[in-house]
């Protein structure tokens, strides 16, 4: 579902559409669930994925410092896409979660991937876009959840108002993931209610691919077959 109306008069002419394989893009949090899964889809359709983890073997940033993102950018030259599939928040009821907390998901999952689109901008060539990560936990918030859902909510805002502000050079959007499969496996939970990553993985080939910006996609079960 998509919360807010696509308009395609902003864009006279997207690179993204042009360009639907060997487009370079970039996937940080791509050893991740979701982002692996969205690496390798985006792989099978021949697009050049330049993957990025915290602490892996290859090319690594910390979202959270920005020197360490400004010094990724320079190291990979030119890109068509960024996708972000990281960005840690902290989980716990309102009175527990201390000054660290709230500071900590701030500077990673909100600032990190806010900054990411701002030290992008010149980096990714103009017509390219930048596909964002909040969760569902955004706009319906649960227990102990006051951190996840304040900074989830303020970067699906960036978004939009981001969007605006680039309108006709880049293209900005979040997907909203529900509760991934693996995750709750990985808990202990049966799969269910949740989507499997490589269900995930379609909303963001949409978003990469497509024409739309400053959208909110909500990404909670597989997409029917057949619609676009
Ligand atoms: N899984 C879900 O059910 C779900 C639902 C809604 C929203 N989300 C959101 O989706 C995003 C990805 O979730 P996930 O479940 O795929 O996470 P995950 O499996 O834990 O993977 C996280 C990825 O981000 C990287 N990473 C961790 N800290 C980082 C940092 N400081 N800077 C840059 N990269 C960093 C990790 O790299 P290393 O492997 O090197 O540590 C890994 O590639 C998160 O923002 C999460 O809140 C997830």
């Amino acid at each position: 579902m998509v919360v807010n109306q696509f308009r395609p008069s902003l864009l006279a002419e997207p690179l993204a559409q042009e360009k639907l394989a060997g487009m370079k893009i970039l996937v940080v949090g791509s050893s991740g669930i979701i982002g692996s899964a969205v690496a390798n889809a985006l792989s099978e359709r021949g697009q050049d994925i330049v993957e990025v983890t915290h602490s892996g073997e290859g090319l690594t940033v910390d979202l959270s410092d920005i020197a360490s993102l400004k010094e990724l950018y320079d190291k990979i030259g030119k890109l068509d896409a960024v996708v972000c599939a990281a960005g840690v928040a902290q989980f716990g009821p309102l009175e527990e979660l201390s000054d660290d907390d709230f500071t900590q998901s701030i500077e990673n999952k909100l600032m990190g991937q806010v900054n990411l689109v701002r030290c992008g901008i010149g980096q990714v060539t103009e017509g390219g876009s930048f596909t964002l990560t909040s969760g569902g936990l955004s706009q319906k918030p649960a227990a102990a959840t006051t951190a996840v859902s304040m900074v989830g909510a303020a970067v699906e805002a960036f978004v939009k108002g981001a969007a605006i502000d680039l309108e006709g050079r880049y293209r900005v959007n979040v997907v909203s993931p529900g509760w991934v499969a693996e995750s709750r496996i990985q808990i202990g939970l049966g799969p269910m209610p949740g989507i499997w990553a490589r269900d995930l993985a379609e909303y963001y080939i949409d978003l990469v691919e497509g024409l739309q910006t400053g959208q909110i996609v909500q990404a909670e079960t597989a997409k029917p077959d057949g619609i676009p």
